[in-house]
């Protein structure tokens, strides 16, 4: 058996790309699904809910507080994700997902691109930070990302968003990084941003 607990929706439209969805802090894997099919509809759907619990509230992640991280968790939860999606994919018989990810969930999207790079298409990193201080050389030559980033978010100074934007370049990805005039929630502008970008060939 698939060891997350999941929903899938299978494609209703095969050129649609598979969309890897991670909920944030105290979702679940029923929190992306609108948002999902919104940004490209007739994708097929994964959407995982993280195993971890802080107080409750579900994660992909242990940290230790607000923006600081277990990173040793980060590498092993990656791993987990990773196998996970593999796993999947066998089962569901979809190609490699293109991650989509906010807050707490874009953090792991992050995380596996850099220590797990072949598991995603790309991704769409809806107010990510670093999750690794000193990731490995990852291989993301020709992937695309999608960074959007809050210019007045608590949560990720700027200054943290273009560490993982050099992070994700360094590494070879195609990156576009955004930053737009909001705070750490979303907005119709990452709405409208990322179903552009995912209706473009990856
Ligand atoms: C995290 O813990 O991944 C970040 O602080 C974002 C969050 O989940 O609030």
């Amino acid at each position: 058996a698939l060891s997350f607990v999941h929903r899938f929706e299978p494609a209703t439209d095969a050129g649609a790309p598979p969309l890897l969805l991670l909920h944030g802090t105290g979702g679940d894997e029923n929190d992306l699904i609108q948002l999902g099919r919104m940004l490209s509809p007739g994708s097929a759907l994964l959407s995982p809910r993280g195993k971890v619990l802080e107080g409750g509230a579900p994660r992909f992640f242990r940290r230790l507080r607000e923006g600081v991280f277990d990173e040793e968790d980060v590498r092993f939860r990656a791993a987990e994700l990773a196998d996970f999606v593999t796993e999947a994919r066998k089962v569901y018989n979809v190609a490699a997902p293109v991650a989509v990810g906010f807050s707490n969930g874009a953090n792991i999207a992050a995380a596996m691109l850099l220590t797990r790079p072949e598991v995603l298409a790309g991704a769409v990193l809806l107010r990510a930070m670093v999750p690794l201080a000193a990731p490995p050389a990852a291989d993301l030559k020709g992937r695309g990302v999608l960074l959007l980033s809050g210019g007045m978010d608590p949560i990720v100074p700027e200054e943290n968003a273009e560490r993982l934007a050099a992070q994700l370049r360094a590494a070879g990805a195609r990156l576009d990084h955004r930053t737009l005039p909001v705070g750490h929630g979303l907005s119709q502008a990452d709405i409208g941003l990322a179903r552009q970008w995912l209706a473009a060939p990856q």
